[in-house]
């Protein structure tokens, strides 16, 4: 959340800016600015709005050249959205700005303002601009590393000073950095995103380290002024990767791209065409020797590619799973010792409430291992293992193709383990990566489902109460289906395991209320016929979502979309296509903006 870049170099710096800022929308999209050297004088551009607004703003206000500049997009957290309180913000001889939250801000205000220093907004951030400028006596490697001692929380911070022109120092704790040296010059964000046009291979600013940017360099030292060499990181993906290739929206776009980042996950991990094999990423066989208990912990969408994955591990592995929602996993005193493995799934892989169970975990000495999307992060660099999702890059606020992937990773861990452990036999083993292998063709022919899809969204748009209901991995995935349409549509959703419906929620179904029923699992499809007539009989509008093309009642459904026919473990990859696609075209009937849904954003780096 809060994007930041900053450039130093041959470039027109506000054009340089404008454009990542554009691409780092995603992670704030409240207010933006910037602030760039002009003749030796800082300027300020900031606006409440889209990044539009701060473009449109800049063509009118600011006809002059720079070489070197900062820019922010803004998640608010603290104060309001107003133009005050959007960055870059200014104190003394000090600009800058700042993705996190700087927890004792309150304690730091009183302090300045004993000396008679009083900020302007109501943000945390200004404090921080406040503090380092009165550390600043002409060094400003020094002031920052007063400011260091004295912060509290997560941040990352990109600050010009007025008497260094054409210099950015940079500092993070908790929220990312990543940056690289072209042609072009020095360039720094939070995101990869906003450097791909620049440089595949970029770095990522180790915690507690100032990077001094110029046009010509980057130094990064440590707080003990030693100079630290970073080790470069590469991407596999190019700037198309991170537009929107003819699509109208990142999200459709990114539904789309399912069945190639499934390919780019599954296959270099299938040995042969037959078993998993995670020699490449590095993972050893005995990975689960003396595990007694795994615990899955997450957020969102990851936290629901958990509850998918959790009855895949559970059921081959035969050990206890647990999926914990990472926000509440720390405050409550779990039991984690040598022999637990934690598994954190994270597209992002800065997700701060995962990030610190994850360090909870490795103080505890449990095996880690992280499902993580971007290289580098944070969470793949703190885990003892990880596996890479290939989904590319993730524009759209709304995860879609990282889930799918996510699953796809967790599906391939719980096939190679439960063989090595001897839970399965290697015959098993084959049947299932096979069948895992044929949900990319599947997924594929699901997409061809889109505009049914959309038309059937035509009866969700005036709706504000709407149900999932499903069983086993059918409940896993209505959490996910339910949280997909909420986010993008606004429309109030629950999901429910169909068996629990009539202990309470039963009575919030009334006529024309949406129920989007899942019955893909033939264990239980009975069943969930028999919930559906529940809700039928109380004259439900029923979406019914089945494996293949089954039989059914006609007098049930208001519409069947009926999934191409997989293995019933394999149902959850086509059905999520569908979730998506019914969130996505809601949204869009609706006119909402689907990228960038209301008070959200991507890449939740608070906590
Ligand atoms: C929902 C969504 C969020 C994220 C959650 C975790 O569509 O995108 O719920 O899944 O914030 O983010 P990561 O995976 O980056 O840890």
């Amino acid at each position: 959340m809060c994007g930041i870049i900053g450039f130093t170099g041959y470039l027109e710096t506000k054009n340089v800016l404008l454009e990542g800022l554009a691409a780092l929308e995603y992670r704030g999209y409240d207010s933006a600015g910037i602030a760039f050297f002009h003749n030796d004088t800082i300027n300020t551009i900031k606006t409440t709005g889209k990044v539009s607004s701060l473009i449109d703003k800049v063509a009118i206000s600011a006809d002059v050249s720079s070489t070197c500049g900062i820019g922010h997009t803004r998640w608010a957290t603290h104060g309001g959205v107003s133009d005050t309180n959007s960055h870059p913000h200014t104190f003394g001889k000090v600009t800058l700005i700042h993705n996190g939250i700087i927890e004792n801000y309150h304690e730091l205000e009183m302090e300045m303002a004993a000396l008679g220093k009083f900020p302007v907004s109501q943000t945390d951030t200004e404090i921080a601009a406040t503090l380092i400028d009165s550390y600043y006596e002409g060094d400003a490697i020094t002031a920052i590393k007063k400011a260091v001692v004295r912060l509290e929380g997560a941040y990352a911070f990109c600050i010009l000073f007025a008497d260094e022109p054409e210099v950015i120092y940079c500092l993070r704790n908790g929220s990312p950095l990543v940056a690289c040296h072209a042609k072009e010059g020095s360039v720094i964000a939070s995101d990869m995103v906003a450097l791909i046009k620049y440089s595949r291979e970029y770095f990522v600013l180790p915690e507690l380290h100032i990077a001094r940017l110029t046009k010509e360099n980057i130094t990064v030292t440590d707080l003990n002024d030693n100079v630290f060499t970073p080790k470069m990181l590469y991407v596999n993906w190019d700037v198309t990767a991170a537009q929107k290739g003819g699509y109208p929206h990142y999200m459709l776009k990114e539904i789309h791209e399912q069945p190639e980042s499934l390919r780019s996950t599954i296959m270099p991990r299938v040995k042969n065409k037959q078993l998993p094999d995670f020699t490449a990423d590095g993972i050893p066989d005995r990975i689960f020797d003396g595990i007694n208990r795994i615990i899955i912990a997450a957020c969102g969408t990851a936290m629901h590619a958990g509850l998918v994955g959790r009855v895949m591990m559970e059921k081959l592995l035969r050990i206890p799973v647990t999926v914990e929602i990472a926000s509440e996993f720390r405050y409550q005193d779990p039991i984690i010792d040598k022999n637990t493995l934690l598994i954190t799934i994270s597209q992002s892989g800065e997700t701060a409430d995962t990030l610190a169970a994850l360090r909870l975990a490795n103080e505890h000495q449990a095996t880690t291992l992280s499902i993580v999307n971007v290289k580098g992060s944070s969470i793949a660099r703190e885990s003892d293992y990880v596996l890479y999702t290939h989904a590319g890059p993730e524009i759209a606020v709304a995860s879609t193709k990282a889930y799918t992937a996510q699953l796809s990773c967790l599906y391939l861990i719980a096939y190679h383990f439960a063989l090595i452990r001897g839970t399965i036999t290697e015959a098993q083993c084959i049947t299932y990566t096979k069948q895992l292998q044929s949900v990319i063709p599947a997924v594929e022919k699901t997409l061809n489902l889109a505009e049914d899809i959309n038309k059937i969204c035509i009866n969700l748009a005036d709706k504000e109460d709407l149900f999932f209901i499903g069983r086993g991995l059918d409940y896993a995935l209505s959490c996910e289906g339910s949280i997909k349409l909420k986010e993008v549509s606004y429309i109030h959703s629950e999901a429910y395991a169909a068996g629990e419906l009539k202990h309470g929620t039963l009575s919030l179904v009334t006529e024309g209320i949406p129920v989007i029923a899942l019955a893909t699992q033939t264990k239980v499809y009975n069943k969930m016929i028999s919930n559906i007539r529940e809700v039928r009989a109380r004259n439900a509008f029923v979406i019914l979502i089945t494996n293949g093309d089954c039989k059914v009642d006609a007098s049930i459904f208001d519409y069947h979309i009926t999934l191409p026919e997989l293995a019933d473990n394999m149902a959850p990859f086509t059905a999520a296509v569908v979730l998506q696609l019914l969130a996505y075209y809601t949204s869009v009937h609706r006119g909402l903006n689907v990228d960038q849904p209301r008070n959200l954003a991507k890449s939740v780096t608070v906590e």
